[in-house]
């Protein structure tokens, strides 16, 4: 009663166009085909009709006879016929080419204007986001500073130990970072003897299981230290190298004592820059007997 209804075959239009064009190549394929034993054929019977019927006898074309350059030519054509089919595609045409790139543009362009859509949403999101980061990263680093000792060409360590000894400026770091969180790579913290009392230490170290004494906070990275520094009002990065270098673009100050000579080193810190920094403090200190070299205290904030 309620019988299927027969359905007809659907073929969108794509489909109906690659179809014709495969008709098409076909139909030009047979039409060589046939050329081909045209040209076979008429090749033959030109020969025959010089050899044997004697027509155009000793007609001369450039020297050769009509019959040969007739067959040139015609091979001439039909080459070129291949090279049509097969090389150069012209069965397809002008026409067909251009529907086939108008098409293309048509759906580049929806493409275009799905993606700006798309951006148009994601824009303040992003813009959110950074605008949220920067500020976690100001937050973060709001009173955080770099405190270190260095030569003339910024070198501060040799074989995991420092290069001088310096009363005041050992004072004057006790004296700043008491009290204080103290934050340091795990070679730093291995260059100590025992933890410095009255500090509380955060070592960074990629290792999982780092043993470190009793009160010694580990973590793996230096957002993780300043994240546990948090309620310090005042960190400190206190090296080395390797962290001065991260801590780099994060503190907002940096307590430099610039000794005035130039050593053998491993260790740099790096460059201040002055376009970033600018210098608040500068405090000269002489040679004297418990000072082997002259050296100045230097403080600086991010501009
Ligand atoms: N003159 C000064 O004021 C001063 C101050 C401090 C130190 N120093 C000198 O500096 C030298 C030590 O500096 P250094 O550069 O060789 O070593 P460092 O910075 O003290 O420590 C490097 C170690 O920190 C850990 N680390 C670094 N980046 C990390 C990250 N992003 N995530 C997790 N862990 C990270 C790694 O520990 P693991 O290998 O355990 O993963 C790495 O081997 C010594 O000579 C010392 O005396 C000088």
């Amino acid at each position: 009663m309620f019988g299927k209804k027969k359905q007809k075959p659907q073929i969108d239009q794509e489909q109906l166009e690659l179809i014709q064009n495969a008709q098409r190549r076909v139909k030009q394929k047979k039409r060589l085909y046939i050329h081909f034993v045209i040209f076979i054929i008429g090749a033959l019977f030109l020969v025959l009709a010089n050899t044997v019927l004697g027509i155009g006898e000793g007609f001369k074309i450039f020297e050769l006879d009509w019959f040969v350059v007739a067959i040139f030519a015609w091979l001439f054509f039909f080459l070129y016929h291949v090279l049509n089919v097969f090389v150069l595609n012209k069965f397809m045409g002008k026409d067909w080419e251009k529907i086939q790139l108008d098409k293309l543009v048509e759906k580049q362009k929806t493409r275009i204007e799905k993606i700006k859509t798309e951006l148009k949403k994601e824009a303040p999101l992003i813009a959110e986001s950074q605008v949220y980061n920067e500020e976690l990263v100001q937050k973060k680093s709001s009173n955080l500073t770099m405190i270190v000792a260095a030569g003339e060409n910024n070198e501060i360590g040799k074989d995991n130990d420092l290069i001088w000894h310096l009363r005041d400026d050992l004072k004057r770091f006790k004296a700043l970072t008491s009290g204080h969180h103290i934050i340091m790579g795990r070679k730093t913290f291995e260059s100590f003897p025992k933890p410095l009392p009255n500090r509380t230490h955060i070592v960074i170290s990629r290792q999982k299981d780092y043993q470190v004494p009793e009160g010694v906070i580990v973590v793996n990275s230096l957002e993780a230290a300043i994240e546990k520094a948090k309620n310090d009002s005042q960190p400190f990065i206190i090296g080395g190298g390797e962290i001065y270098k991260q801590a780099m673009p994060l503190a907002n100050k940096i307590e430099l004592t610039r000794v005035h000579s130039t050593f053998d080193a491993d260790t740099f810190f790096p460059e201040v820059d002055k376009s970033i920094w600018k210098e608040t403090a500068n405090t000269f200190h002489t040679k004297d007997e418990n000072h082997e070299y002259e050296f100045s205290f230097l403080t600086f904030e991010r501009k």
